[in-house]
């Protein structure tokens, strides 16, 4: 389809699925070739992350394991912001190589902090894998280092990334109507 509706929006499609997985098959091949002899544990964030982390890992050809997190934020008791934490991690990451696997990076901000909270449980090294990366919104000195697609700074919708909790479900990767 080459419009959507999602809740009060429309939206265009702007990648299919074809360059969707040429693009991650671009960055797997570059993992597989980066970790030989090693055994990366990849981590995914979700929700986001669902549909990209299925096709990344299907063509990735190390030993691995594959292990799930969710960013929660919760009001501290006597900080005045936001506070986050990493729930569901289900296994030691010391002296573990991590390889983050994230939907999107816009601002940056929650890969930095994710990227914070994971220093402190000692792993090896931490990467980080995105299916797209808006360089423009982009405020941090993190490297990004596996970057599927880099796209404007516009709101996308589809293959796992949400509007409102709706669109996750959709193939394809659609570009709000201006
Ligand atoms: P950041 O902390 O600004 O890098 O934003 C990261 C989070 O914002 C992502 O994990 C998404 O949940 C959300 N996000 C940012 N841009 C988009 C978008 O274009 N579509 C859907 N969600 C987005």
């Amino acid at each position: 389809m080459k419009e959507i509706s999602v809740l009060d929006k429309t939206f265009k499609r702007f990648k299919n699925v074809e360059e969707i997985n040429t693009s991650i098959k671009v960055i797997a091949e570059k993992i597989n070739k980066d970790y030989e002899g090693k055994t990366p544990l990849f981590l995914g964030v979700l929700n986001g992350c669902f549909l990209f982390a299925a096709d990344l890992l299907r063509e990735i050809t190390l030993d691995c394991e594959v292990s799930f997190v969710k960013v929660a934020s919760y009001k501290g008791m006597k900080s005045t912001g936001e506070v986050n934490q990493l729930i569901g991690l289900d296994r030691s990451l010391e002296d573990r190589d991590v390889i983050i696997i994230e939907d999107i990076v816009d601002t940056g901000n929650t890969i930095e902090n994710i990227v914070e909270l994971l220093t402190k449980a000692g792993c090896n090294s931490i990467k980080i894998a995105t299916f797209l990366l808006k360089p423009e919104a982009y405020k941090k000195s993190i490297k990004v280092d596996y970057v599927a697609m880099e796209i404007a700074n516009k709101f996308v919708v589809g293959y796992g990334l949400d509007y409102d909790g709706f669109g996750r479900n959709v193939k394809e990767l659609y570009v709000l109507k201006d």
